[in-house]
């Protein structure tokens, strides 16, 4: 049986990679910081939950010691992410980014990517077949942003694809560091959730198409890669 915890699973992309796991036969705990938003998630799913804030140490500390209590942990999949909007759903450009408003996008998506993974892994350590799924973004890739005619050519914001470009790096680094695991990096392709305003092309279904086939990789699968649906896509 494998045990999957999705951080940021009571909605959007990460919820509909808890019910298309929880189909696929894994043990799904939806992670959300809201107690009453996780256990509503959870009881639709038919998954556990549990409370987990990643930008919080304690918090992070209390969800592993549950899991661990319950058996430990197989698949990680770092989901939660934020992206900075104005009230009129606007993107901050480069004039308009402050070191505050970097360091509030940098502390979900890089440094919380962090804190989770680092509680967790001496519980992955400890499985047959450890896997991590980092969800990053094609905004994330500088090939793109640097390639006119592309979505992340076009892309004015700093913050996102900044912090997903951190995180392209820390699944590169961390892939290395534990040989053992498969460690990748995925562009889920812009998908109407919360947050983008609901603006994305695409169904969560789609969506989450990439982010559940890297999160039931056998060990024979990819490492320190990153990917969409379609396959590897450039840095
Ligand atoms: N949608 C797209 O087009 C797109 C494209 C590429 C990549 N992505 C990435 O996909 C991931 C999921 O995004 P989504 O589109 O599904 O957005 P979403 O519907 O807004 O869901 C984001 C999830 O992250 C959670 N979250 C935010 N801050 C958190 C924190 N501090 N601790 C724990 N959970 C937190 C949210 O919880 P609350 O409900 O409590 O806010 C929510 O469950 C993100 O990493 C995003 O960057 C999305």
């Amino acid at each position: 049986m494998t045990t999957t915890l999705i951080t940021g699973a009571n909605k959007g992309l990460g919820f509909e990679t808890a019910r298309r796991l929880v189909e696929a036969g894994h043990t799904v705990y939806v992670g959300s910081r809201d107690a009453e938003r996780g256990r509503r998630a959870a009881e639709r799913l038919g998954a556990r939950w549990v409370l987990l804030d990643v930008t919080d140490d304690a918090s992070v500390a209390a969800a592993a010691k549950t899991v661990e209590a319950d058996g430990g942990l197989d698949v990680l999949v770092n989901n939660a992410g934020i992206e900075e909007r104005t009230e009129t759903n606007a993107v901050t450009g480069a004039a308009g980014t402050t070191a505050d408003l970097m360091r509030h996008v940098f502390e979900t998506n890089v440094f919380g990517l962090v804190r989770v993974t680092h509680a967790f892994l001496p519980l992955l350590e400890r499985s047959a077949a450890p896997v991590v799924v980092n969800v990053s973004s094609g905004l994330a890739s500088l090939a793109a942003a640097s390639s006119p005619g592309s979505p992340a050519y076009a892309y004015p914001g700093v913050a996102y694809p900044a912090s997903k470009s951190a995180v392209n790096m820390i699944t590169v680094q961390y892939a290395k560091a534990f040989p053992g695991m498969r460690i990748n990096a995925v562009e889920p392709g812009y998908t109407a959730t919360d947050l983008n305003g609901h603006t994305g092309t695409q169904t969560v279904e789609e969506g989450a198409e990439i982010i559940v086939r890297m999160a039931r990789l056998g060990p024979d699968g990819p490492t320190g890669g990153y990917f969409d649906a379609r396959g590897p896509l450039p840095w």
